[in-house]
């Protein structure tokens, strides 16, 4: 099992429609129908954006403009107000969702819970009413560190419910990788867990938060709200450290949802470009609200009797847009799990299915080579009719995954979604909608009605059929990032002006590459920046550079990504030492565990080359390109007669 290459996905061209019995019940019924929203969309966005907005969300105070864009910034529903925490939530209460499933949870060790719509208002409330006890205020910024638990979005629809925005640290991040998210996003107050449970070890997430607070590292952060998971040791400072257990008997369960402006601050995520540390994605209320309820309705078709499941961490943007907010803005039952695939237990991911009766399925390539390689025995083991609709999200997936996603998951009856977007797009871009567009392995197919995706070189012009080119959008859409926090110029120069903008035209530059084949379907075949994608996880090649360089004992380092059958990519690094040191074994074990310190094991170097020296320019620019096709094992190609000294490339050749 591999990448897609170019070769392998130029041959693919089955097609696979949906079956007229999915199709009568679905939410889109038919390609015309798409087609008929799509140019619906294109000729008038911003009616017909208001016209979903006013039928599918609630508010407390109609927008007076639909969009004020100027560019690269939008502004949506302009003087709309409304909370999202209450599209979530107490809307559903006067319906007969008042008692439905909202969140279903499975603990990795086999516990679970299942809240309905009442019992996790009545948390979310309590969870507010604790942050405004810490002295949490509208538009304050709250982390969350947490293991995937029920209190995870507990806690971020409390924050929303309140205004104070959340920024979501994935629990996988080490205590230096959180100290920066909070330092940058000035967190008032950290919400964490004693630990979670990881791959069969419980990892100590407190430990890691009193790591990261050290020394008064973190100014800004007066105290942390600390849920009970795993029941060690547990350390409590004073009157920094709260147990929820402790702080929940003391608040009470009434706390209306603060109405907010659709422009207000929901959240920061910080994700990974190709330069500088992490950026903080901002994302604001009314337009992702909107965005993520849409997108979760049309392309997961969803049912009111549906199970749905989203198997991304909520660390991610996945998790925020598709465990939290998008199912739970639809009514939906939506099921969150804390475990990961593992050798373990091998059939983890279908006993869930199994025992919660899912129906719709999201996960990740990565996620799926995994199971593939454990074998087709586990899934057959389990009785998995109860799924009618199968997404994918993260990666290309390559054909040969798609195709036993279809037969051995969907036992054949299943679409699958294959979905493609960012944390900066805030929802699903391209997509198929499973009723209407029928499907090929390995394609995100179309455009989502409204969305006005283009392929195009490097002038902005669309290039034609079969060209490859750069995946661009046109038109502002609800769900985009606003700005990058307290960066605005950072945003501008990265999505807006890295293809110069002509006559005012500005189009956000998504920084993947991209064909469109004779059907117009849409072929993503990743980055074209210094962002490597491991198993998902999205990271950028300079911060762990950053880390590589930061250990005594390295004097440069060059990180790139080479294939990798499970993972997608892998990190290989060429790192040349400080005079004193030599390359050794144990050297190699410590720099790897330096970079897992300093990032997290997501983003530990599979591999790690001594060089002498590293292939550059005249001008002293790492030639990258060149340690890829060597990390790679293939031919090197292109041009290398800008290099400055040749045998660099032959010494690390001959490794
Ligand atoms: C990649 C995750 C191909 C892409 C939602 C993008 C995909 C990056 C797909 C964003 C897909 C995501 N097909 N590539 N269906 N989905 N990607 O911000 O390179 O973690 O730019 O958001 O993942 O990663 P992020």
């Amino acid at each position: 099992m591999s990448q897609p290459t170019i070769e392998s996905i130029l041959q693919e061209n089955r097609l696979f429609h949906p079956s007229a019995e999915f199709s009568q019940k679905a939410q889109i019924k038919s390609l015309d129908e798409y087609h008929r929203l799509y140019e619906q969309a294109k000729a008038d966005p911003q009616a017909f954006w208001a016209h979903l907005a006013e039928t599918e969300l609630d508010w407390f105070q109609k927008w007076d403009t639909v969009l004020d864009w100027q560019p690269p910034f939008a502004k949506w529903f302009v003087n709309g107000k409304l909370n999202i925490s209450y599209n979530c939530l107490d809307r559903h209460l006067t319906t007969w969702r008042r008692n439905k499933a909202a969140l279903i949870w499975e603990g990795e060790p086999g516990d679970s819970r299942t809240l309905t719509y009442a019992q996790l208002h009545r948390e979310v409330c309590q969870f507010a009413n604790a942050l405004k006890h810490l002295g949490v205020q509208k538009g304050d910024r709250v982390g969350i560190y947490m293991p995937m638990i029920p209190e995870a979005a507990i806690a971020m629809l409390a924050c929303a419910r309140i205004g104070a925005a959340h920024t979501v640290v994935f629990g996988g991040f080490s205590a230096e990788a959180l100290r920066d998210r909070l330092v940058d996003g000035q967190a008032r107050v950290v919400v964490t867990a004693d630990g979670g449970w990881r791959k069969d070890a419980i990892v100590p997430l407190k430990e890691q938060v009193d790591k990261a607070l050290a020394d008064g590292s973190v100014p800004s952060v007066t105290n942390t709200l600390v849920v009970k998971r795993t029941g060690q040791e547990t350390h409590m400072l004073g009157d920094r450290d709260h147990w929820w257990h402790d702080l929940q008997k003391q608040v009470s369960a009434d706390c209306p949802a603060e109405p907010m402006d659709s422009e207000d601050l929901l959240f920061i995520l910080y994700t990974s470009g190709s330069t500088g540390k992490p950026k903080g994605v901002v994302h604001t209320t009314g337009g992702y609200n909107l965005y993520t309820h849409i997108t979760t309705k049309w392309i997961f078709d969803l049912q009111d009797t549906d199970v749905y499941w989203c198997t991304a961490d909520v660390g991610w943007i996945t998790g925020h847009s598709y465990i939290v907010y998008g199912p739970l803005s639809n009514g939906a039952t939506t099921v969150m799990y804390e475990g990961a695939p593992r050798t373990s237990n091998p059939g983890c991911f279908w006993d869930v299915i199994e025992k919660h009766g899912v129906n719709v399925f999201y996960t990740a390539p990565t996620a799926i080579r995994a199971f593939i390689k454990m074998g087709d025995e586990h899934p057959k083991a389990r009785n998995l009719s109860s799924l009618r609709l199968l997404g994918t999200v993260g990666e290309p997936i390559n054909p040969e995954a798609w195709i036993w996603y279809q037969q051995v998951i969907g036992g054949g009856r299943c679409p699958i979604v294959d979905t493609w977007w960012q944390t900066e797009t805030g929802g699903i871009m391209i997509t198929a909608l499973p009723g209407a567009i029928p499907t090929k392995p390995g394609s995100a197919t179309l455009p989502f009605p409204g969305v006005l995706a283009d392929i195009i070189d490097l002038e902005g012009k669309a290039v034609g059929a079969n060209e490859g080119g750069y995946l661009a959008i046109r038109h502002p859409w609800p769900g985009m990032m606003r700005t990058v926090y307290g960066d605005p110029d950072r945003f501008r120069r990265t999505y807006w002006e890295h293809v110069p903008p002509k006559e005012g035209q500005y189009l956000y530059f998504a920084g993947d590459g991209a064909r469109r084949d004779e059907d117009g379907y849409f072929w993503v075949m990743g980055r074209v920046d210094d962002v490597i994608n491991v198993a998902g996880h999205r990271l950028g090649t300079m911060e762990i550079e950053s880390a590589l360089v930061s250990h005594p004992a390295v004097a440069e380092a060059a990180v790139v990504g080479k294939p990798d059958e499970l993972k997608g990519q892998d990190i290989v690094a060429f790192v040349t030492l400080e005079g004193t040191y030599s390359p050794s074994d144990d050297l190699l074990k410590e720099l790897k565990q330096h970079v897992v310190k300093e990032i997290g094991a997501i983003a530990r170097p599979g591999e790690i080359r001594f060089a002498d020296a590293l292939p550059k320019t005249r001008s002293g620019k790492i030639m990258r390109r060149l340690l890829r096709d060597l990390a790679s094992g293939v031919e090197i190609s292109g041009d290398t007669s800008t290099l400055e000294d040749r045998s660099v490339l032959e010494k690390l050749r001959q490794g």
